[in-house]
């Protein structure tokens, strides 16, 4: 694992489908920033590869423009960074087809050029940022043109969706190694890029009063939530194609689940985390379709794109088991939807009531908790019983809080892209899917996947838009005694 404060390898970085959203909206903004605060090597560059035609200098504008919208340090902004016009000068772009020997061969022009190469050591960061019909088309070309091998270092970064199932990830995952080896390849899942979902692994593996309770003697259940209070946006065609389990299930939750649930790895190097990750994988119970409540939001079939009669589930809850000697018979509900209540991602661990009442004022005790808030108010909340100031021994429920704003001030939290962009540089995949995982995770919900897909399936409910869900999702709770919990808000 490579130390944060060090500088990156000089590179360039090579950016597939580079006048889309995620260019503009994260990976820009993501280098700049890393640039403005001395990580980036000075000497990287970055070509932009797209279909649009468009000269360097309109490029450059383009990316400017997101920069100026999206990064956490604007040129020019509340915290200034006047280093845009000197990173400027090292983008450039080429108009090409992807499926295009040509483009290929003006890429290879580009990276050829002594003094690119001289400065850039030769090192080549490849980012797949197209839809993912074009990954094995890309990946094809690149192995024919021979960019896949050079002087310096290669490697890929190929974003989500990583496949639709688990045969078309195992194609895709045989495409990739047709041409890169698997130390090349670092598939993206931006969640583990986040800061609070990096410190799951430091909350339970840099305190040593977690882990001892970390476990079904202790934990009565747990809850894993990624709320969006917005729709689908002008990304109707993918999604409806997609849906919630393959857009957000079998990716970002299970990657948050597997991070709870693993067992402690021998040390944070990729190889031992993705080892312990993929072993909690195996454990994993496929969830059943009994088990599993979708909805889609009233005015989903009306937006662009989307099919009129769509049965796209843009909700879901999920309950499922980890089959191991740590987790037996601990229920785990994950939930996740479009156009809810508010945008709340968190992870609630509810731990066993006290096994015997002391206390006669107090015979409804609300049972402790950990609550790890991932968005957008970053922290960890720790719920306690504590005695209401009195005569009597009467206790009330407290939040012991803490929160990443106010202990570390306003700007510290990087987006999840500056760091995975710098990991991948420095060749660190710890966070970043080994195909295996990918396919474990492909395997865990194929099932569920199919039998929701089977047109005798009832289509998924109804429900409000800024509502918690159809009325169902509770009852998956309520049946055992539980309730879905949002305790990082602080309204
Ligand atoms: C993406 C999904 O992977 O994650 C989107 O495709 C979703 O549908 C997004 O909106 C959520 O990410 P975040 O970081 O905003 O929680």
């Amino acid at each position: 694992m490579a130390a944060q404060n060090e500088q990156t390898d000089p590179c360039t970085i090579v950016i597939f489908g580079a006048s889309g959203d995620l260019t503009s909206r994260k990976l820009m903004p993501a280098l700049h920033s890393l640039s403005c605060e001395g990580l980036l090597h000075p000497q990287t560059d970055v070509i932009g590869l797209a279909l649009t035609d468009l000269s360097d200098g309109a490029f450059r504008d383009l990316l400017y423009k997101g920069v100026m919208e999206y990064s956490r340090l604007k040129p020019g902004g509340e915290e200034i960074c006047a280093r845009w016009p000197r990173f400027a000068k090292r983008v450039s772009y080429i108009c090409g087809k992807f499926e295009d020997g040509e483009t290929y061969a003006a890429l290879a022009k580009l990276l050829g050029n002594p003094r690119r190469a001289a400065r850039t050591r030769g090192n080549v960061l490849f980012y797949l940022a197209t839809p993912p019909q074009l990954f094995p088309v890309i990946a094809g070309q690149l192995g024919r043109s021979g960019l896949n091998r050079g002087a310096g270092w290669r490697r890929v970064i190929v974003e989500k969706p990583f496949g639709t199932d688990l045969e078309s990830a195992r194609r895709l995952n045989g495409d990739l190694h047709a041409v890169f080896d698997e130390n090349q390849i670092f598939r993206i899942d931006h969640y583990l890029g986040k800061e609070t979902v990096q410190n799951i692994l430091t909350l339970r593996f840099a305190n040593a009063i977690f882990e001892p309770l970390w476990n079904r003697n202790f934990v009565e259940h747990m809850q894993i939530m990624v709320a969006e209070d917005s729709g689908v946006g002008a990304r109707g065609g993918y999604y409806d194609r997609a849906g919630v389990v393959r857009d957000m299930l079998q990716n970002h939750l299970l990657q948050l689940l597997t991070l709870m649930t693993m067992e402690p790895p021998s040390a944070y190097s990729a190889r031992s985390l993705r080892d312990e990750k993929v072993k909690v994988l195996h454990a994993m119970r496929c969830p059943r379709i009994e088990d599993c409540v979708l909805g889609q939001y009233r005015g989903y079939r009306k937006e662009k794109s989307v099919v009129r009669h769509s049965r796209t589930p843009t909700f879901a809850a999920v309950k499922l088991y980890v089959d191991n000697w740590r987790w037996q018979g601990v229920p785990i509900y994950l939930r996740t939807g479009k156009k809810l209540a508010r945008r709340a991602s968190e992870i609630f661990l509810q731990f066993k009531a006290v096994p015997h009442l002391l206390f006669p004022e107090n015979c409804d005790l609300t049972p402790n908790h950990i609550s790890i808030c991932i968005a957008p108010d970053e922290g960890v909340h720790m719920g306690i019983e504590t005695k209401v100031p009195g005569t009597s021994m009467k206790s009330a429920p407290v939040d012991m809080v803490f929160h990443y704003g106010e202990r570390f001030g306003k700007f510290v939290i990087p987006d999840a892209y500056e760091r995975l962009l710098m990991d991948a540089i420095q060749d660190d995949a710890s966070l970043f899917a080994r195909r295996d995982e990918i396919e474990w995770a492909w395997m865990i919900l194929d099932p569920l996947i199919a039998a929701l897909e089977n047109r005798a399936a009832a289509p998924p409910a109804p429900y409000r838009a800024g509502s918690w869900g159809p009325d169902e999702a509770c009852t998956l709770l309520e049946r055992e005694g539980y309730a879905w919990q949002t305790s990082c808000s602080r309204e």
